[in-house]
């Protein structure tokens, strides 16, 4: 059994915006999963539904299998009590998440005495450890949030996620707001806590090239959906899908210096969530569209071993050409190709937030 297992996830947001659209992901134990794509892509709806911290009205329909229980179908308690024991998220800016006028080792204990039943002192030791173990003195837990640096503070959130002993753990950007030397830091602190204590870890970025160096896959979100699914450093060196291709071009590769002084961008914005383009919605910007792809929306199929994509251009060798491929560029077409792929179609937030989640259909 998976340890998350996301099938068919779509999440409406009250005025319409359709910002997650039939997600299907897993994440096994000690692995981890980095979700990359543009701004308003969905990314941290997507997170923020795995745990039911969507703002009330927000409609949240599919499964979120948690060691096989589906979060999406708990009373509100369990809920509660899977927030912090089955998975945590660290969100970016943690001046924003930690409370400013309590000191940092009492709002690391406070979880420890509520969800793991443990003493006043014992929660306190145990922050004291949580600090230690993410690289800060256990006498910092006397401070309070604003006596601490930017990564500091990105630590301490950290310590809190692992407060409970956590399965799965959400970063939802951690390090955006950090330099780069603390940045590296952090990633390195993470991946250290995954491969130590066989977490699942899902990391969201919009940076393709952090994604790939940290992650053992990587999912590629545009409009809501995953348009690309693979080994990273295969989705970030060679993805097959137009979107997640442009999207990997936009960022400089180490050791070619060519690509850092001329990074390749991509013209137009993403689509509004709340007015869809039909068919395939990123083919008002993709540079290889057909003209079936105004009509045709693909599911993700194989494009290769352990890979899939949704993009028409993704197929096996030698099956039929679309009638309008005739009018694409032919080498990008043939280029999306993977040789041997089968072309099979697949497919700490209060509760006073989402509480208005209709029943699974
Ligand atoms: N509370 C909300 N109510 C209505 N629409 C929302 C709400 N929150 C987000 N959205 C919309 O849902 C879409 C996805 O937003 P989301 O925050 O998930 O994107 P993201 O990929 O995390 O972006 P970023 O990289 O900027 O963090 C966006 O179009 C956004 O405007
Ligand atoms: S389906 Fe068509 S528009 Fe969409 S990514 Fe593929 S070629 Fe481009
Ligand atoms: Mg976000």
């Amino acid at each position: 059994m998976s340890l998350l297992d996301v099938r068919n996830l779509t999440v409406t947001y009250a005025g319409g915006a359709a910002a997650v659209r039939g997600v299907d992901l897993r994440l096994e134990a000690g692995r981890k999963l980095g979700l990359a794509g543009e701004s308003g892509c969905g990314k941290s709806t997507l997170a923020l539904a795995l745990l039911r911290l969507l703002p009330a009205g927000a409609r949240i329909t599919g499964e979120v299998l948690l060691d096989g229980e589906d979060v999406l179908a708990m009373k509100w308690g369990r809920v509660r009590a899977v927030r912090w024991a089955g998975a945590s998220v660290v969100f970016q800016g943690a001046m924003h998440s930690l409370n400013a006028v309590h000191r940092i080792g009492d709002q690391i204990a406070e979880p420890i005495v509520l969800h793991r039943k443990a003493t006043a002192a014992g929660a306190r030791k145990k922050a004291g450890d949580l600090l230690e173990q993410v690289g800060l003195p256990a006498a910092r837990a006397g401070a309070y949030p604003h006596e601490l640096s930017g990564g500091q503070r990105q630590r301490v959130m950290i310590a809190m996620a692992l407060a409970c002993h956590p399965r799965l753990i959400i970063a939802d950007e951690p390090t955006t707001a950090l330099d780069v030397m603390i940045q590296a830091q952090i990633l390195r602190l993470i991946e250290q806590l995954v491969a130590d204590q066989d977490l699942g870890l899902i990391m969201i970025s919009h940076d393709l090239a952090v994604l790939a160096d940290t992650c053992d896959r990587l999912a590629v979100m545009y409009a809501g959906r995953v348009v690309e699914e693979g080994p990273a450093q295969q989705v970030y060196e060679d993805a097959r899908h137009p979107y997640a291709r442009a999207l990997s071009a936009a960022f400089p590769r180490i050791g070619d210096p060519a690509s850092r002084f001329a990074p390749q961008g991509l013209a137009g914005d993403p689509p509004d969530p709340a007015a869809l383009p039909s068919g395939c919605t990123f083919h008002p910007r993709c540079p290889v569209a057909l003209e079936s792809c105004a009509e045709e929306d693909p599911a993700l199929r194989a494009a290769g071993p352990e890979r899939r994509a949704a993009c028409v251009l993704v197929g096996p060798p030698g099956a039929e050409a679309p009638a309008e491929r005739a009018t694409a560029e032919p080498a990008t077409g043939e280029a999306l190709r993977e040789p041997g792929a089968r072309g099979e179609g697949s497919a700490g937030e209060p509760e006073a937030l989402e509480e208005a989640r209709p029943s699974t259909p």
